[in-house]
């Protein structure tokens, strides 16, 4: 081959890999872009906390998994062990339970994401940011189903028992490879699931519903305590309606058709009353009560319009979504929601056409979070993309490229978050590239004017939030 060639096709190549890297969705005009409040949802309020947790790590919602059967050595030989070698943030993150087959399986509970750990403690309801989703799943889906079938062939009950979970663990596997350690793809795992079911009944159909694009965009995972707050679910606050059944999203494996769904929504009921009682973590060290002070006189000037008060009785949040041009930070993830097809499947699905209903109603925006709890819940943004407080405040510090330490010891008491290094790019799958599509760390600059003093005076405030 001579070097014209050989250089042509280098390029044709290279137009490939970006063709397929940058299948990205289109932005929308800027005129469609507003700022605006959501209104509170008549929820259901009637649900028992401690059914919620018995369900929840239980699982027995979830009705199929693997066969237990083929784990169980593994499993219990040291649990702990194995949660860590399957990517779990602890033994919360799996549950074994009897499918309506009268067969024990074993699959993924909310707590797989849903449970972190900061300083060395487990918490329930932290997002498990240490999830690497960079993995290509397509051989396991496949070596799976084809093991599980092959051995179980003549026993239809374990059969059963795994065959709503072999087949969408096998749709979703080609989807859901991210690009960054950390970030996790649980939209793209409900857009590449739901796609393969029948919108009246949900039950699986062989022929997508819709097309999805091949990026595979992520995203952090958000504090479950923020629940009692939201009137709306998710960055985007796409999510809207029913709570219990938007829950639903990363979920949605096991369950075989609308009659097991709604089976499972009636636990959802009790979860969202377990969600429901969730208080953040207490700041585990001393706080500086003067310079926290001044803080606070910072935060209700700057930040409270947007993320609400805090302390005392009467704390407000005003659910606002702000526009991608105020807010500035990676528009992505935004667009790739008001851009998905899984939103008109949803509308006219099921879940959104029996009650309780609940509806996707994407925004050229992202919610301002509540930031209760936030000393524990770096990295920081949608989209994970920012280490600490103190840069979230200064985004001339902000590092491009970033590989926090294998320890949940490691956390930056100053700065607030995670200490970290900055290797430079290529270094490895560890280390966060804010250059890809999705994950730039820019936006939200309403700090930047700050003093320093006044700047380290709110992350002292914001400590004890
Ligand atoms: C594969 C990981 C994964 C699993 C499993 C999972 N979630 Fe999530 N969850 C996420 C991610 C990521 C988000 C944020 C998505 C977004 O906002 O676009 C999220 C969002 C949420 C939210 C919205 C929070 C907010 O502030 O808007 C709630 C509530 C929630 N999940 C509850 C649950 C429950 C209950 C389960 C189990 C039935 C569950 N999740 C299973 C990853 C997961
Ligand atoms: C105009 C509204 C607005 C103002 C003013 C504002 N924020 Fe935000 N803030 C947001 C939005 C929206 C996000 C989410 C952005 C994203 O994830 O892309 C956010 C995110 C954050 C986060 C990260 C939350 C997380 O869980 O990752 C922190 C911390 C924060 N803001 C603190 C502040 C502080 C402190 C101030 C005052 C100096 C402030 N904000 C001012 C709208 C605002």
């Amino acid at each position: 081959m001579n070097k014209a060639t050989l250089l042509a096709l280098f390029f044709l190549s290279l137009a490939w890999a970006c063709g397929r890297m940058y299948d990205l969705p289109p932005a929308l005009a800027p005129a469609a872009w507003t700022t605006k409040t959501i209104d509170p949802y008549p929820q259901s309020l009637t649900g028992s906390p401690d059914s919620g947790f018995y369900y929840l790590t239980g699982g027995t919602y979830l009705g199929t998994g693997i066969p237990y059967d083929l784990l169980r050595q593994k499993v219990e030989k040291d649990p702990a062990a194995f949660a860590a070698a399957s990517n779990l943030p602890s033994t919360y993150g799996f549950a074994v339970f009897e499918s309506a087959q009268g067969v024990q399986v074993m699959n993924g509970t909310c707590f797989s994401c849903h449970a972190g750990a900061v300083g060395g403690e487990t918490i329930l309801g932290l997002g498990n940011s240490r999830n690497d989703n960079q993995a290509n799943l397509k051989t396991v889906a496949k070596l799976m189903n084809w093991q599980v079938r092959r051995k179980y062939k003549r026993d239809t009950a374990t059969l059963a028992s795994f065959d709503p979970f072999g087949k969408y663990f096998a749709a979703m596997a080609p989807y859901v490879q991210t690009g960054n350690p950390g970030v996790n793809p649980a939209a793209r795992i409900a857009e590449a699931c739901m796609r393969h079911r029948n919108p009246v009944d949900l039950t699986y159909t062989a022929e997508p519903q819709y097309p999805v694009r091949d990026y595979s965009i992520g995203s952090d995972i958000p504090a479950l305590w923020h629940l009692q707050k939201k009137n709306a679910l998710y960055y985007t606050a796409v999510g809207r309606g029913d709570f219990t059944k938007l829950l639903f999203q990363a979920s949605v494996l096991g369950i075989e058709d609308s009659t097991a769904a709604r089976a499972a929504q009636e636990k959802f009921v009790h979860i969202v009353a377990w969600i429901r009682t969730l208080e953040p973590p207490t700041y585990p060290r001393e706080i500086d009560a003067e310079l926290a002070r001044r803080g606070a006189l910072i935060f209700g000037e700057k930040c409270q319009g947007c993320h609400g008060t805090y302390g005392g009785a009467a704390e407000t949040y005003p659910n606002k979504v702000v526009a991608l041009d105020v807010i500035g930070t990676d528009p992505l993830y935004a667009q790739y929601a008001a851009d998905s097809k899984i939103v008109d499947w949803y509308n006219g699905s099921w879940f959104a056409q029996s009650e309780p209903r609940s509806w996707f109603a994407p925004e050229q925006g992202y919610i301002a979070p509540p930031l209760d709890g936030i000393w524990a819940t770096a990295p920081y943004l949608h989209n994970g993309s920012v280490p600490t407080l103190y840069e979230l405040l200064n985004s001339h510090t902000r590092p491009t490229y970033w590989q926090r330490s294998d320890d949940s010891q490691d956390v930056d008491w100053k700065k607030m978050g995670w200490l970290y290094t900055t290797p430079g790019q290529g270094w490895g799958k560890l280390t966060y590239d804010t250059t890809l599509p999705g994950y730039s760390n820019q936006g939200h600059t309403f700090a930047d004017t700050l003093t320093e003093a006044e700047r380290w005076a709110l992350v002292e405030y914001m400590k004890g939030l």
